[in-house]
């Protein structure tokens, strides 16, 4: 049986404190492990989590302060750690066979999957932890850390291997924005348990040592039938009839949602997006539904002035059916007079508007297809392949083609969506890491491949096409 709607209250991961800091840099450290969490009533889950807890702790950076996180991994598996969304130096970014190894392990033999040919070799192994150094020079952004193994991110993120970093600046913080207890993080995912509370994840090697991938029936990605927010199962939230930010990461598998309200506020958008992937927009913009695919992020308010006190608002998934058409719900329980407000200008919008398709050099054809494996230009991942191979500084027109809906995602760069078959989305404003794509769609990205030389991924966001070979290897410089 499923666990009761609307039974626990939202709870907020911790913010991690630095172990010390410096003029320049602020130090963390992460250890990757097994823990017990109370996600199903009176039944304790084994996950894997950072510090052993799902949401792992939250990093807060200021931008342009050198963060410095040290992982340590004690799991059975190796790990990679990846920032969603960092402009982060290649030897940083999680690279998925720069793995770190427990102290005392080795590092598993892994068989080939489809055209992925892996040997010990390929790795660049540590063992016991491995430092990651990331320099956050970026606007003001909700990312997200995870888990990148090669082959295995899709059951590691899963397991749990998951959690926010957010970068604040001066120009976010002079905003008069929901701020406090009323800024908070949505990070969502759809789970399934088996009969003893625990779980459930279709590995073709439940070790998760050796053997890639799903059998052919999830081939299309894994989902469950219970959505998490924060971890726990349909959650409530107390409310004053103010405004609220929520930051809310669709951090599942495979899952796309379709978030609105019900019901919807008496006046205005359900939701008013002040950020997308990489920051703060220039302009606020309302909708009435969200499209979020999987690792995208969007920064709202809502205005629960535009309810009674008294009501109760559903956070709905469109996109699903039954158990998982529900996401949380919000409890309007008090009266408070609102200091907070949207401004009309966000953010400079100078840097965004001056990158202009003019600026490109090249443009690229990505065609995202396949099935058994899923591939990229005819293609499964391969090591040792470069598939682009930018100018350090270039500026690039990439044109992505799909066959089904795929998340595309680019490490180290942030991107601006200047076109799609069916036309450029409200949603697709702002700077951008992924990109939801349709099935049979055209989409025209354009980007900057700045400071940073060095091998980059670029992938499917859904975990299980991912690890099942629909990356691809960008050369930087
Ligand atoms: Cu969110 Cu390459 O990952
Ligand atoms: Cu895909």
């Amino acid at each position: 049986p499923l666990p009761p709607y609307f039974a626990v209250p939202l709870p907020q991961p911790p913010v991690l404190r630095p172990v010390s800091t410096d003029d320049t840099t602020d130090y963390y450290e992460l250890t990757a492990r097994a823990g017990s969490a109370r996600i199903l009533p009176g039944v304790n889950t084994t996950i894997w989590g950072y510090d052993g807890i799902f949401p792992g702790p939250t990093i807060v950076s200021r931008s342009g302060r050198r963060t410095v996180v040290r992982h340590f991994n004690e799991l059975p598996v190796p790990t990679a750690a990846h920032l969603h969304g960092g402009h982060t130096p290649a030897d940083s970014d999680g690279y998925p066979t720069d793995a770190i190894v427990r102290t005392g392990g080795t590092l598993p033999d892994i068989r080939q999957y489809a055209g992925m040919t892996m040997s010990p070799g390929d790795f660049r192994v540590n063992y016991g932890y491995r430092d990651y150094v990331y320099p956050l020079n970026q606007r003001a952004a909700t990312l997200w850390y995870h888990d990148h193994r090669m082959g295995f991110t899709a059951p590691q993120v899963y397991y749990g291997l998951a959690g926010f970093h957010l970068v604040s600046d001066d120009e976010e913080a002079g905003l008069p924005l929901p701020g406090g207890d009323k800024d908070l993080l949505l990070m969502i995912v759809d789970r399934a348990f088996d009969g003893d509370g625990q779980l459930k994840y279709p590995a073709t090697d439940p070790s998760l040592l050796h053997e890639v991938g799903v059998s052919s029936r999830y081939h299309n990605g894994v989902l469950g039938d219970t959505i998490l927010v924060n971890g726990v199962p349909w959650p409530f939230l107390d409310v004053a009839n103010t405004r609220y930010r929520f930051r809310i990461l669709n951090a599942a598998n495979a899952r796309r949602l379709e978030l609105a309200l019900d019901p919807p506020p008496a006046d205005g958008p359900h939701f008013i997006q002040v950020g997308s992937d990489g920051g703060l927009l220039g302009r606020p913009v309302g909708h009435d539904l969200i499209s979020i695919a999987q690792g995208e992020r969007f920064d709202v308010v809502v205005d629960f002035r535009n309810y009674q006190v008294g009501d109760r608002v559903t956070l709905v998934n469109r996109a699903g059916s039954g158990s998982t058409a529900v996401v949380m719900q919000f409890r309007v329980g008090r009266r408070e007079i609102d200091q907070s407000w949207v401004p009309s200008t966000l953010s400079d919008p100078s840097e965004y508007d001056a990158l202009t398709p003019d600026l490109a050099s090249v443009t690229r054809a990505m065609r995202f297809s396949g099935g058994n494996p899923w591939e990229i230009n005819g293609a499964p991942f391969d090591l040792g392949r470069v598939d682009a191979d930018p100018k350090l500084d270039a500026t690039e027109i990439w044109k992505i083609s799909t066959s089904a809906h795929h998340p595309v995602h680019l490490h180290l760069v942030q991107f601006k969506i200047i076109a799609r078959t069916a036309g450029v989305r409200p949603t697709d404003g702002g700077w951008k890491d992924t990109f939801d794509l349709s099935p049979r769609e055209d989409g025209y990205i354009l980007t900057r491949f700045s400071d940073y030389p060095g091998m980059y991924v670029f992938h499917c966001h859904n975990l299980e096409h991912e690890d099942m070979a629909m990356m691809a290897n960008v050369a930087v410089g």
